[in-house]
């Protein structure tokens, strides 16, 4: 297995879902190849929860990573789960059009760029 998808896997483990139940693991590779992983953790209040994507990305971020070549996320859905609309522009902002590999506990994974999850940015340069 991809050592990106397996990283994912593995914090997925960690993930805080006490309400939903649905847990998240997320990996980026930088362009050294160092990877950063993250899983999601929720809040009683509901819209404080941060998906498992930006905790992974801005771990990065904060440990000093800055260009980034691809992302990986895990869960345990038949149907593979992808980055949501908040995540999808946090990664635009931080990755641009780089592979995402999506993969489930079965095993199966799929890549997709991100452009195409998401192809109509809301982009720095527009600023
Ligand atoms: N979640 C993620 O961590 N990443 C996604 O791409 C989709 C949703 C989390 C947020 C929340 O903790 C749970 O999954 C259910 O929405």
């Amino acid at each position: 297995m991809d050592a990106l998808v397996q990283a994912a896997r593995t914090v997925r483990e960690n993930a805080h879902a006490p309400f939903s139940g649905f847990r998240v693991g997320a990996a980026v590779e930088d362009s050294g190849g160092h990877i950063y992983t993250g899983c999601n953790v929720e809040n009683a209040t509901y819209g404080l929860t941060v998906c498992a994507e930006r905790v992974a990305i801005f771990k990065a971020i904060s440990e000093g990573a800055r260009t980034f070549r691809r992302v990986a996320v895990v869960a345990d859905t038949d149907v593979l789960t992808p980055p949501c609309g908040a995540c999808r522009q946090i990664l635009w902002e931080f990755c641009g059009d780089v592979p995402i590999l999506l993969a489930n506990m079965a095993g199966r994974s799929e890549t997709i760029r991100l452009k195409d999850l998401y192809p109509r940015p809301f982009d720095a340069t527009l600023l």
